[in-house]
C-alpha cells in the first residue's frame, strides 16, 4: 500500500515530524492547501498520514487510524473505581515488577493495561506492520491526558517495529516474566470490523510453533495467547490450560513456564 505524509491545512511542522519521517521512511508531500482526496489522486497513494500536534493520523479513504487509549483507560478505570481486575491481568498473573513482552502490539491497549499493573517495570510492544508501529509509537509519545496514571502507563511502553519471531530468537532465556500474543482473529467478531483500518494494515499470520517455542524459552513465568475459542488455534498449538475472558467467545491459553 502506498502511503505518503503531509501536514494539516495549518502546515504545522515540528522536529517530531522530521523524526517521524526519518523513522517511517514515508515520502513527505507539502500540503499547499490541497485536500486529501486531491493529494491522494495526484500521488496515487492509498493512504495519507497527516501530522498533528497530538500525533499522526492515517487516512485511508473515509477511515482513520490513530493511537487512542480509550479501551485501556476504561479497563484501568474499572479497576480503580470498582476493584474489578482486568481478565488480561488475571490470565497473565501480572504482578508489580513483572517484565512484560507484548508480541502483538496493535493499538497498544493490552500493553497499556499491562504497564499499569507492572507499576514501572519493562513493557515492550512488538509490531510487524511498519506503518502501525510508527503511528502507535508517535501517538503514544505525543498523547496528552490529565491523569498521570494513564500517561505513566503509556510512557512505560517501548514500541519496537519487528516480527516477533526474530525478536524472540535474539533474546536470552527468561528475559521477560510474561510473553503475550494477541494475534488477529481469523474472522472479525463484528461484521463492522471487517474493513477497519486495523484489519487492512495488520499482519494476519497465525502464531507459529517456532514463535511459541521461543516465547517459552524467553518467559520466566508464563506465555499467554488470546484467541477466539472456536478458532481451533489452542488445539493446533497444543495449549491445554485455557481460562475465560470477559467475552466468552474469547479465551486465554496459558503455558506455565515455572513447571
Ligand atoms: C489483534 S491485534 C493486537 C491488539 C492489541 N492486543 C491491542 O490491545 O490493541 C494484533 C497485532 O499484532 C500484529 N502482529 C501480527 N503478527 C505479528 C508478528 N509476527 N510480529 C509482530 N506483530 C505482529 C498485527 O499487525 C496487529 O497489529
Amino acid at each position: 500500500m502506498k502511503i505518503i505524509a503531509t501536514t494539516s491545512l495549518s502546515d504545522y511542522i515540528d522536529d517530531n515530524f522530521y523524526a517521524f519521517l526519518a523513522e517511517s521512511g514515508l515520502q513527505y508531500i507539502p500540503r499547499q492547501n490541497r485536500s486529501l482526496p486531491l493529494l491522494q489522486s495526484e500521488y496515487q497513494s492509498e493512504g495519507i498520514v497527516v501530522w498533528y500536534k497530538g500525533g499522526p493520523v492515517l487516512f485511508i479513504g473515509e477511515q482513520k487510524f490513530f493511537f487512542h487509549p480509550n479501551m485501556a483507560k476504561n479497563r484501568i478505570s474499572l479497576y480503580r473505581k470498582s476493584g474489578i481486575t482486568d481478565p488480561l491481568v488475571t490470565a497473565c498473573e501480572i504482578k508489580p515488577g513483572d517484565r512484560f513482552l507484548d508480541c502483538t502490539l496493535g493499538l497498544g491497549a493490552d500493553s497499556i493495561v499491562a504497564a499499569y499493573f507492572t507499576q514501572g517495570s519493562r513493557v515492550t510492544g512488538l509490531e510487524s506492520s511498519p506503518i502501525m508501529a510508527a503511528i502507535v509509537e508517535w501517538g503514544m509519545k505525543l498523547y496528552q491526558h490529565e491523569s498521570p496514571w494513564l500517561i505513566n502507563a503509556i510512557q512505560q511502553i517501548e514500541v519496537v517495529k519487528c516480527d516477533h519471531y526474530s525478536y524472540l530468537s535474539n533474546l536470552g532465556d527468561k528475559f521477560y516474566d510474561i510473553v503475550y500474543f494477541d494475534p488477529m482473529f481469523r474472522k472479525p467478531l463484528l461484521k463492522s470490523q471487517a474493513l477497519s483500518p486495523l484489519r487492512i494494515l495488520a499482519n494476519h499470520e497465525p502464531v507459529t510453533q517456532e514463535s511459541l517455542q521461543q516465547a517459552c524459552r524467553v518467559a520466566r513465568k508464563r506465555v499467554v495467547i488470546k484467541e477466539q475459542t472456536s478458532s481451533g488455534e489452542f488445539e493446533r498449538l497444543g495449549i491445554k490450560k485455557i481460562v475465560g475472558s470477559s467475552n466468552n467467545k474469547i479465551n486465554f491459553g496459558i503455558i506455565d513456564c515455572t513447571e
